[in-house]
């Protein structure tokens, strides 16, 4: 009971600590680059959020080129003021949208796969080889015989069995693959990937490399994890790999043409969950979007990141190796949202009234995990008068989207609009009794479906009815 009464003391307080500057705002649409139109509705590069979903109808997923353009631009922009051989590869897993995709290696970015069918995509995509990065802790020998055969420019090793199976196929289609190791930091994800730096694993990987007559050893690769908000991590990181780049040259006179430092870069719009964020929720609390400042800047990164290249390589040297990086988060994530619809209004609990959407959490499994900006988004100019937690429509109990948030008077028909849907909600969705949504793309004036709605029949296509 004691316990009981000093945890709801403990969680009140910390409501009120976060609430000190008064009621929690919502992060400004201006952070998409979304404006809100005279009568009060959310628009994308001059279109209605409203008129697209009365069009298409919901769930629908709505994506800016302009807005992918612009997240490519600065973050390749801040390196390339540092320092010029910089490359993104376009990281297919965290938003397999072709139509993004594709638009992704319109606007630049070269491909980043981590699978047998990605990397069919991007070929299937008119991706040519020599712009195709193969990643990934499985590599099927089917993968990777279309993978060499294809003229993929550079895989990256995540087992020692993987060196074989390159060197028979390299022999056997007459070519001298460019290889890397995924490797293991002190910092960052490990587990089933990569190969240890500090247990001498990745270091043994390459002396096998070296001594295979197709392969040609010449990368490193990293990949840290997903979200992340501390420009520590990789400055770690990039130093135990630009050490260990030095010790392959001088132990066994390998020269790198490739740091990948991979992807992993958190949004400034997107916060992880804590422990406490669930507590808070968990007690009928309202809990507050990112803190402005969360996430280290771009600038901030390619200014600690090249200050250490430039202790290894010289930076004017066009022998010096390309910095690939393979942001998914960072490129995707601000350029989509999902629109979904209020089916139905009902009363709630102690803290919050209830409302069900037309899509629940199987199409918006990061909302379990991460804070997302919601918006109504026909009603933009109105007062956050109630507090509403989300519901979707899939009958089973875990389907919450979010809990006690305030918005203005909800009613049936009403547009919300999940922020930063372009980062793990694709990949991550499942039918759960319902189509799949489509996706369209706007640029300017010009709207585009680049995924049509699922059918019925699409769903039932593949069994035996
Ligand atoms: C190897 C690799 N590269 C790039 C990414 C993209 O990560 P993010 O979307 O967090 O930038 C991932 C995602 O986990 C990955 O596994």
């Amino acid at each position: 009971m004691l316990r009981k009464v000093a945890k709801s003391a403990v969680l009140t307080a910390l409501n009120a600590y976060d609430k000190r500057d008064g009621a929690l705002q919502p992060q400004s649409p201006s952070a998409w680059d979304m404006t809100v139109s005279d009568v009060g509705e959310l628009c994308w590069e001059g279109n209605s959020l409203a008129a697209l979903a009365e069009r298409f109808g919901t769930p629908l997923y709505v994506v800016s080129r302009a807005r992918l353009e612009r997240d490519y631009r600065e973050f390749l922009g801040a390196f390339t003021a540092l320092y010029p051989k910089v490359e993104i590869g376009c990281s297919y897993k965290t938003n397999p949208l072709p139509g993004v995709i594709r638009a992704m290696h319109e606007i630049g970015a070269s491909a980043e796969v981590i699978s047998h069918f990605e990397l069919w995509l991007a070929l299937r995509l008119g991706m040519p080889g020599e712009r195709i990065i193969m990643n990934g802790p499985a590599k099927t020998d089917k993968a990777l015989e279309l993978a060499v055969s294809n003229g993929v420019r550079l895989i990256n090793v995540d087992n020692p069995d993987e060196i074989a199976t390159i060197e028979r196929l390299a022999a056997k289609y007459g070519r001298r693959q460019e290889v890397g190791v995924r490797v293991v930091t002190s910092v960052g994800w490990s587990a089933q990937f990569g190969l240890r730096i500090g247990t001498g694993q990745a270091m043994e990987a390459f002396r096998r490399m070296k001594a295979a007559p197709h392969l040609v050893p010449c990368a490193l690769h990293a990949h840290l994890g997903t979200g992340i908000h501390d420009a520590g991590v990789y400055f770690t990181a990039v130093t135990e790999m630009l050490q260990f780049a030095r010790r392959l040259r001088d132990e066994l006179d390998v020269e790198m043409r490739y740091l990948d430092f991979g992807g992993g870069f958190g949004v400034p719009t997107v916060r992880p969950l804590s422990p406490t964020d669930r507590k808070l929720i968990d007690n009928g609390f309202q809990v507050k979007p990112p803190r402005e400042g969360l996430a280290p800047t771009t600038q901030e990164y390619a200014q600690g990141i090249i200050d250490r290249f430039s202790q290894y390589y010289d930076v004017a040297s066009p022998q010096s190796p390309q910095i690939v990086f393979e942001p998914g988060r960072a490129m995707t994530s601000r350029a989509q949202c999902l629109l979904l619809s209020v089916l139905a209004l009902k009363n709630g609990d102690r803290s919050s009234e209830y409302a069900i959407l037309d899509g629940g959490k199987n199409i918006t499994i990061p909302l379990g995990y991460e804070y997302h900006e919601a918006f109504v988004a026909n009603r933009m100019k109105e007062t956050q008068t109630r507090r509403y937690s989300m519901f979707g429509p899939l009958c089973h109990p875990g389907d919450v989207l979010f809990k006690h948030r305030d918005f203005p008077k909800l009613v049936k028909g009403d547009l919300i609009a999940i922020m930063d849907a372009g980062a793990y909600f694709v990949p991550n969705q499942m039918n759960f009794s319902n189509p799949r949504p489509p996706a369209v793309m706007v640029s300017g004036s010009d709207v585009r479906v680049i995924r049509e709605r699922e059918t019925f029949e699409d769903i039932v296509r593949l069994d035996a009815i």
